[in-house]
């Protein structure tokens, strides 16, 4: 049983591989109009307890160019929004479906999903960790890069789920990684121990630092996200004031590579943590971002579905 929960529990150095491989791959099958129903007759449940644009589209029509097909759950109309276990939705599903997505709030309720069920569960977001995104995200930047290994990955801002997913996979794709946030707001001393353990592996070095000056020195890429994740909205004014210092804007890119290039996984909220003549500019490659969701998603299903009975 494959799940795609976190990189660290759930995906080897050669599955990533296989995984980035297998998402190009797909991509210039997609781009060619190369038919490829790999998935013919599978059904993907997306259960989204929160909202999304890029994952709920790339997730259904990616199954639907895989030959299979997808089912958006709301949680709002199916019956684990009025209290039904995660315990019983999970064997409920398991008898019909043949592999659920989750974007919810509590990392442990995808975890439990996994454990009461008995088809892969992938994680489409929880408030710890969106390892879909990350995985799209080193497609991205191999396609403008040409390798990971060895570059040096600045993510500035909240420590949140994104940057979680981030530390995870650079270190398994030994991608050298610093995480600038203030100390209040800094990634869990879990995870960042999870990518340290993979970084002994693979060369990768992590630097965990207050400074944004500090982590973006240098760096090939730089990468924020927004400062109000959702289900902190009544947090936004507090937010904004603790976070002011760590805006991305021309002055803290002038510290990384010449030819370094800015990342988001949306959506963003320009003026906050970037500027337009950032996000807007050359450099920025978040579309490009955003339309690798959908390739790295047909990578994921394959690599949990296609050798599933
Ligand atoms: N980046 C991302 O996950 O976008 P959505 O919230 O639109 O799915
Ligand atoms: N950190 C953000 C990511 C959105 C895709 C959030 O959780 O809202």
């Amino acid at each position: 049983m494959k799940h795609f929960i976190d990189f660290h529990t759930d995906v080897t150095i050669d599955e990533l591989d296989a995984l980035i491989n297998t998402a190009i791959d797909l991509k210039a099958k997609t781009k060619a109009s190369v038919p490829h129903p790999i998935l013919s007759g599978k059904s993907l449940g997306m259960i989204f307890s929160k909202s999304s644009t890029r994952t709920r589209v790339s997730f259904e029509v990616g199954m639907y160019q895989l030959g299979g097909q997808a089912l958006f759950l709301s949680s709002d109309d199916i019956q684990l929004g009025r209290g039904e276990s995660i315990e019983d939705t999970a064997k409920v599903l398991t008898r019909m479906l043949d592999c659920i997505m989750i974007r919810t709030f509590s990392h442990q309720d995808i975890v439990d999903l996994a454990r009461y069920g008995d088809i892969p569960i992938i994680n489409g977001l929880s408030d710890d960790q969106h390892p879909t995104q990350a995985l799209a995200d080193l497609i991205t930047i191999k396609e403008h890069k040409g390798s990971l290994k060895g570059l040096k990955l600045a993510y500035v801002g909240d420590g949140n789920n994104v940057a979680n997913s981030l530390l995870q996979a650079c270190a398994k794709a030994g991608m050298h990684i610093s995480v600038a946030t203030p100390s209040t707001h800094a990634c869990p001393q879990f995870y960042v121990d999870q990518a340290l353990a993979d970084a002994k592996i693979t060369g990768s070095e992590i630097l965990i630092t207050e400074d944004p000056v500090a982590a973006v020195n240098d760096a090939d890429v730089v990468y924020t996200d927004t400062w109000t994740s959702m289900g902190q909205e009544d947090q936004k004014a507090e937010r904004v004031k603790i976070f002011s210092a760590y805006r991305v804007d021309k002055t803290l890119m002038s510290h990384a590579k010449p030819d370094a290039i800015f990342m988001h996984c949306l959506p963003a909220y320009r003026g906050y943590e970037v500027t337009e003549d950032i996000i807007d500019s050359p450099c920025s490659v978040v579309f490009d971002e955003a339309e690798n969701r959908l390739h790295a998603h047909k990578a994921i299903l394959v690599h949990c579905l296609a050798n599933e009975q």
